[in-house]
């Protein structure tokens, strides 16, 4: 039989890895210039973390976690996104105590069992990061300003920056009750199990794809309406320093996002690349899961960014990156240069080149094929007329320029 990949899951390729390296150097880059510090968190955690964080309504906890027991008969689960645990890791640290600013960044695998798509994965990567301990709207901007730079360092130019507000607890309850009111009819005709969890949390329906609650949502009202003084303020400030920081976005009452932790901001970066189901990244103010977690009151903000959309977006741009080139190939064309060509192998390498020959010495017709398939710039010959005379014949794989050169200099020109 022949082994498959799990469903739900990919392999990054070598054809791909290198994209992936400069995603994560150009976030890594990025997240220092603002003053954030990379942290890496276990990729199981306590069931109860996330139970308690991402909220008991939320898709996360009802329907996608992977959830097992250890031989230990403790109940753990594969992370399925990375706040939690990175705000386990703060508490359980004491990273900002007393009451300072941290700034955390990673990259992270995530775990949902989810109905696999374009785009949509059960083991997906994400980009994240946690701005924790800041009260101010200047927080909420500089998340979403290191995220659509990150978009525009990496050539996704046109996106669209969606925000909104979905104010404090009061603010949801009030809401909760116009969208039970005005999709009543809807929600009796749902089957039971969806229905207990709508009416336990309605702001479900508000980022709905169905096109039915869609079109009952326009008559609805938006939950800008139920907002409260302050949290309006709050907002008004977050739009005029985005204004400032040049960021064009939208006011988008529909997003409400998937995760029950945030209040205040929440934000998402789409894409015309994904279509109308994926987000690029998702993120907002969490103000009340560092208690809930048993911390103290801590404001907070954050981002994840899916890797794979972004994958998706670039490729179908052409901007992928390719794997960088090896500096030569050095070549033995009779069989006493073997020892010759691997020594000189061994120093391109030393000096900081990337340099290959042949492992099985193979015929030298094989060695130029192999030079070729693995894209070397270079071409180093070496047979007995060159041991000889000290010299290499160097040959430009691009031009098939040809000449030869004392064997001391072929470092100082492939330099
Ligand atoms: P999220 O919206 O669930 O938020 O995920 C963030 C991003 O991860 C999404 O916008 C999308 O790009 C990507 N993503 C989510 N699910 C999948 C999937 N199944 N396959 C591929 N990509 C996916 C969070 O996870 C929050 N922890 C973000 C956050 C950080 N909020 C505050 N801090």
């Amino acid at each position: 039989m022949s082994y498959q990949l799990p469903r739900g899951t990919h392999d990054v390729l070598p054809s791909e890895v290198t994209t992936w390296q400069w995603l994560e150097r150009t976030f890594a880059d990025l997240a220092h210039k603002y003053g954030f510090e990379e942290i890496r968190t276990p990729m199981f955690e306590d069931t109860a973390l996330f139970e308690r964080s991402s909220g008991e309504t939320s898709d996360v906890v009802t329907k996608e976690m992977y959830t097992f027991q250890d031989r230990g008969d403790r109940s753990l689960t594969l992370k399925p996104e990375g706040t939690a645990p990175v705000l386990r890791a703060y508490l359980q640290h004491k990273l900002g105590f007393p009451n300072q600013v941290t700034k955390l960044w990673y990259l992270t695998p995530f775990f949902r069992y989810e109905r696999p798509q374009k785009g949509r994965y059960r083991q997906a990567h994400q980009l994240g990061l946690e701005l924790i301990g800041a009260k101010g709207m200047t927080a909420d901007a500089e998340v979403i300003e290191i995220t659509t730079r990150f978009y525009q360092e990496i050539g996704i130019k046109d996106v669209v920056v969606l925000v909104n507000s979905i104010g404090g607890p009061a603010t949801r309850l009030a809401y909760r009750d116009a969208i039970l009111e005005t999709m009543a009819g809807y929600i009796s005709s749902i089957e039971p199990e969806n229905r207990e969890r709508i009416m336990k949390n309605p702001l479900r329906l508000v980022d709905s794809k169905d096109p039915a609650v869609i079109d009952l949502l326009q008559t609805a009202p938006k939950i800008s309406d139920f907002l409260d003084a302050e949290s309006r303020a709050r907002f008004n400030e977050l739009q005029e320093l985005l204004n400032r920081a040049g960021i064009k976005f939208r006011h988008a009452p529909e997003i409400v996002r998937g995760l029950d932790y945030y209040s205040d901001t929440v934000f998402e970066v789409h894409s015309e690349f994904l279509g109308a189901q994926g987000a690029l990244c998702g993120g907002g103010r969490y103000n009340g899961l560092m208690k809930e977690l048993g911390g103290p009151e801590t404001p907070s903000v954050g981002v994840g960014i899916g890797m794979e959309r972004a994958q998706i977006v670039l490729e179908s741009m052409g901007l992928m990156r390719p794997a960088p080139q090896p500096d030569a190939y050095v070549a033995a064309a009779t069989p006493d240069a073997w020892t010759s060509a691997e020594d000189l192998v061994r120093e391109l390498r030393r000096a900081g080149l990337a340099a290959q020959s042949s492992l099985d010495r193979v015929a030298l017709k094989n060695q130029f094929k192999e030079a070729d398939r693995i894209g070397a710039r270079f071409a180093i010959v070496i047979g007995t007329d060159e041991l000889a005379a000290g010299q290499v014949s160097l040959r430009d794989l691009a031009s098939g320029e040809q000449r030869l050169v004392a064997r001391s200099e072929v470092l100082g020109i492939l330099r």
